[in-house]
């Protein structure tokens, strides 16, 4: 039998943008949150630099606003882009009253302020920042206030699956509402049932789809796959950032060195010691991330080097202690001591700029269905996001949609549906799980190979071909077979490649992130790459 969940609201994730958005409804509306792991685990919790927000009297919206559409290579919508900076300070303010304590410096009069950091392609200082560990206090604090809710009751470990909406209920005659979603219990292996009157997508975003990635395993475009079935539009997907600088060491994968090392001053060296950025853009060290994450992969493809190094060692001791303590504490035990050495660095695939298409309320294609954080396409982030501009993302909508469903719920419209139980009469125990492994390997491994910083058409061909014979090998095997975690994953991961490669085969220029070979120019009309299953 399926156990059948109800709530007002299903919130189907637990990081800044899903535990925002239930600390902003929990007063009134009665909520399920779902996460696939730990409560904490996700991108949030890794955030090292900060959160951009207009903070410092010197600083305006207008320079805000300005830096992130140079970055976003004129591609961000100027409106959602407006919106959020506008909400910046009140954004940073409400996570202060809840408690995150973020760093200060004496000033010169005995008082304290909130220390401002430097990124790539802001004007001004206005990263608010806990020393390099930002994500860790954003979600610690949001995560043990979120626990003592009563109207917030918890699922850890389990997998959403699939939305639940009335045209796949067969109702067809009416606009297409969710009524919440299947999740996969990981601890009993079952399959549940999740009723609600809103159901919010906040699963973060889908760089697992690529071998080297800054992101924890979570990170694998669950939403964006299951918002795409329902069909929801998605749009961008070929802008998936690679963020420069991520450790180089056969004993430690996935651990970022956080921009803001750069920021205050750390420079990019080859080998011999040579300072390269320099040649490549005015700006050096604190260019976009994209043109930094290409040069460095120009410059290792040239050399044929494993690694570029990130220094710091010529500032003070004592600051780069106190200001990066994580990273310090991290490398000291692999014999890099970030005072004295330079660091081993590559580019891995870090943020999901394309995402579920939805509008300045996260309201997505199909009614009551809102997507917030990462998994969404807000037209914030053009081609390219600027630095520290995500967290800020998150937190934005995610108070938007808490304040749109409020709106909403006074005026819903009662319908009583029947929703099916999860049928598993057809499937059997799987007896080949050796196809999942070796799947999301060879999907991991093309993606980066066929997909990655640098894209030719042929490439793209090639991927597509592959994924494809993926694609029938997991349908087959996902109707025969009881779900798993990984198969579910490895789903979700093939349709975001999918994506990735449509809507990359679609842009036919260079642009932002998306750089390809066969044209490396700009096309002056380009827009966003909306995709839709009505295509
Ligand atoms: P996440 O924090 O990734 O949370 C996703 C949640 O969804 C998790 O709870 C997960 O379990 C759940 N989930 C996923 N799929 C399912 C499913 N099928 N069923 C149930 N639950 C599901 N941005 C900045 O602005 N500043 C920074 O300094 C910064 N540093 C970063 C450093 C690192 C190492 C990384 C990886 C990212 C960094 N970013 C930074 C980007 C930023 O952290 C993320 O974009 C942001 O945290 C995403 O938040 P989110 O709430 O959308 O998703
Ligand atoms: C970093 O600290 O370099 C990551 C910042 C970000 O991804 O916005």
């Amino acid at each position: 039998m399926t156990i059948h969940h109800h709530s007002d609201v299903l919130i189907i994730g637990s990081g800044a943008a899903g535990l925002t958005c239930a600390l902003n409804l929990s007063k009134h509306f009665s909520i399920n949150l779902l996460c696939k792991s730990d409560l904490s685990e996700g991108s949030t919790y890794y955030a090292q630099g900060g959160i951009a927000a207009v903070l410092d009297n010197m600083d305006s919206v207008d320079s805000h606003v300005n830096d992130t559409l140079i970055a976003g290579a004129g591609l961000c919508k100027e409106q959602a882009v407006r919106m959020t900076v506008e909400n910046s300070r009140e954004a940073i303010e409400w996570l202060i009253e809840q408690g995150v304590s973020f760093s200060q410096e004496q000033q010169a009069d005995g008082s304290n302020n909130y220390h401002l950091t430097q990124e790539g392609g802001h004007s001004h200082r206005r990263i608010i920042h806990s020393a390099d560990a930002t994500g860790k206090a954003v979600q610690t604090t949001l995560s043990d206030l979120v626990k003592q809710q009563t109207n917030i009751r918890l699922f850890e470990n389990y997998n959403a699956v699939d939305l639940i909406t009335s045209h796949k209920l067969g109702l067809i005659g009416h606009e297409n509402r969710c009524f919440g979603a299947y999740a996969f219990n990981r601890n009993q292996s079952k399959v549940e049932l999740f009723q609600a009157k809103f159901v919010v997508l906040a699963t973060g975003g889908a760089s697992k789809v690529y071998l080297y990635t800054s992101n924890p395993d979570i990170s694998s475009g669950d939403g964006i796959a299951m918002a795409w079935r329902s069909g929801c539009r998605i749009a961008n997907m070929e802008f998936n950032q690679f963020h420069p600088t991520c450790l180089f060491h056969s004993k430690a994968h996935s651990f970022l060195i956080t921009e803001a090392l750069r920021g205050e001053g750390a420079y990019l060296k080859l080998p011999n010691g040579e300072r390269f950025m320099p040649r490549f853009d005015e700006r050096a060290e604190l260019a976009p991330r994209d043109i930094v994450a290409r040069a460095i992969d120009h410059e290792i493809k040239r050399l044929g080097i494993d690694c570029v190094y990130l220094d710091i060692s010529h500032k003070d001791s004592d600051f780069i202690k106190s200001h990066f303590p994580t990273i310090y504490q991290r490398l000291l035990p692999l014999n890099i001591d970030i005072t004295q050495q330079a660091i081993p660095v590559v580019p891995a695939a870090h943020y999901t700029c394309g995402g579920v298409v939805v509008d300045n309320h996260a309201k997505t294609d199909i009614s009551n269905l809102f997507a917030i954080g990462e998994v969404a396409f807000t037209g914030l982030h053009g081609a390219n996001r600027m630095a520290s501009n995500s967290l800020l993302e998150c937190l934005v909508y995610a108070r938007a949609a808490a304040k749109q469903i409020r709106k909403q719920s006074k005026e819903l419209e009662d319908i009583k549906v029947d929703i099916p139980a999860w049928d598993e009469s057809k499937v059997s125990d799987s007896d080949e799980e050796v196809i999942v492994s070796h799947n999301w390997h060879e999907l991991r491994h093309l993606m980066w190979n066929y997909v990655g910083i640098v894209r030719t058409t042929k490439r793209l061909e090639r991927a597509q071909r592959r994924i494809l014979l993926l694609k029938q090998e997991v349908k087959e095997y996902y109707s025969n077979f009881k779900v798993s975690s990984n198969l579910l994953e490895l789903r979700n991961l093939l349709t975001v490649a999918e994506l990735i490669i449509e809507c990359s085969m679609r842009r036919k220029e260079s642009r932002g992130l998306h750089y390809t070979l066969d044209y490396p120019d700009l096309d002056e009309s380009a827009k966003d790459t909306i995709v839709s299953k009505l295509d």
